[in-house]
């Protein structure tokens, strides 16, 4: 009786420790190339919806700028810098094929 209750502490234990992990990897940041403006990206563009519709687009930049002021005028909040910043990352990295 007292294996059982030890596995059964083993099991939730591992269970709380993979959670984590879970909705991290759902997220797939790691899909986000290092560079300036990934942090941005990370942070404010992951608000509203996954990085999913970040990471399936492949857009130039002025279709990016276009797309970021979409996402602005929704309640995105990003400074005239961040903007520059996110424009050029996502344009380098998320560029037309
Ligand atoms: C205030 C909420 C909000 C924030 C913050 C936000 N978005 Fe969005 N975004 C939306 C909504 C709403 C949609 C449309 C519904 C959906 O696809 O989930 C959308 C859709 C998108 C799409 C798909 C559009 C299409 O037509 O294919 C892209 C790409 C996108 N967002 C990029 C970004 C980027 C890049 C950022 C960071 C600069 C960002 N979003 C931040 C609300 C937001």
């Amino acid at each position: 009786m007292l294996r059982l209750v030890e596995l059964m502490r083993a099991v939730s234990v591992a269970v709380c420790l993979a959670w984590p992990v879970l909705p991290a990897a759902a997220q797939s940041p790691a899909a986000l190339p290092d560079g300036p403006g990934r942090e941005v990206v990370l942070r404010a563009c992951s608000q509203c919806h996954s990085l999913e519709n970040v990471l399936r687009s492949r857009l130039t930049r002025r279709q990016w700028e276009a797309r970021i002021d979409e996402m602005l005028a929704r309640g995105a909040k990003l400074t005239d810098e961040e903007i520059d910043l996110v424009a050029d990352y996502l344009s380098a990295n998320f560029g037309p094929p």
